[in-house]
C-alpha cells in the first residue's frame, strides 16, 4: 500500500495543486502517492488557476490535468497526512477532525521549514503578479524536507 499524501488549501486552484505537483516530483510514485483537495467547493470540477499551470510548467512540472475537489471527511480515512497550506485552512481542516489520531495527520506546510513559527503560504490568487513565484520557491523548499523525512520514514 503507498503512503497517501494530501495538500489543501482553500480554493485547490492556486496553492494546493503546486504542493500536489511538487511533492509528487520528489518522490518514488511507486511507494508513494500525492492529492490534493481545498475547503472550499466554488473550484470543484476545474482545473488549476492558468497561472499554477504556468508556473510549474516553467520549473518543468505538469499540473494541467489535475481537477479540483473539495475535502472531505473520509480524506482522514484515506490519507496519512495533511499538509494544508496556511492557519485557516489548518482551522478549517481540524474543524472536520473527528478524533485525535485525525487530528495529527494535520500539519502545516511550511512547518517543515520553521517548525512551530505558523508561517502562511500566502494566497496568491489575488495578489502581485510575482506571487505565483514566491509560492513555487517556498512549497519547493519545503517539499524538498518532507520528501527527505517522508523516504526517511517509509523505506
Ligand atoms: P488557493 O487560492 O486556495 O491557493 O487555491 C484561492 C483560489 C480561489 C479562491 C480562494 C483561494 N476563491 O475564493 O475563489
Amino acid at each position: 500500500m503507498p503512503v497517501k499524501i494530501l495538500m489543501v488549501c482553500l480554493g485547490n486552484i492556486c496553492r494546493s495543486p503546486l504542493a500536489e505537483g511538487i511533492l509528487a516530483s520528489k518522490l518514488p510514485n511507486d511507494k508513494f502517492t500525492v492529492d490534493s483537495a481545498g475547503t472550499g467547493s466554488w473550484h470543484v470540477g476545474r482545473g488549476p488557476d492558468n497561472r499554477s499551470i504556468a508556473t510549474a510548467q516553467k520549473n518543468g512540472l505538469n499540473i494541467a490535468n489535475q481537477k479540483g475537489r473539495q475535502f472531505e471527511r473520509s480524506d482522514f480515512d484515506t490519507f496519512d497526512y495533511v499538509f494544508v497550506m496556511d492557519n485557516s485552512n489548518y482551522r478549517d481542516v481540524i474543524h472536520l477532525a473527528q478524533n485525535e489520531t485525525q487530528k495529527q495527520k494535520v500539519q502545516l506546510i511550511l512547518d517543515a521549514i520553521f517548525p512551530g513559527e505558523n508561517v502562511d503560504v500566502p494566497d496568491p490568487y489575488y495578489g502581485v503578479s510575482n506571487g505565483f513565484d514566491m509560492v513555487y520557491e517556498m512549497l519547493n523548499e519545503a517539499c524538498d524536507i518532507i520528501a527527505q523525512n517522508l523516504i526517511a520514514k517509509h523505506p
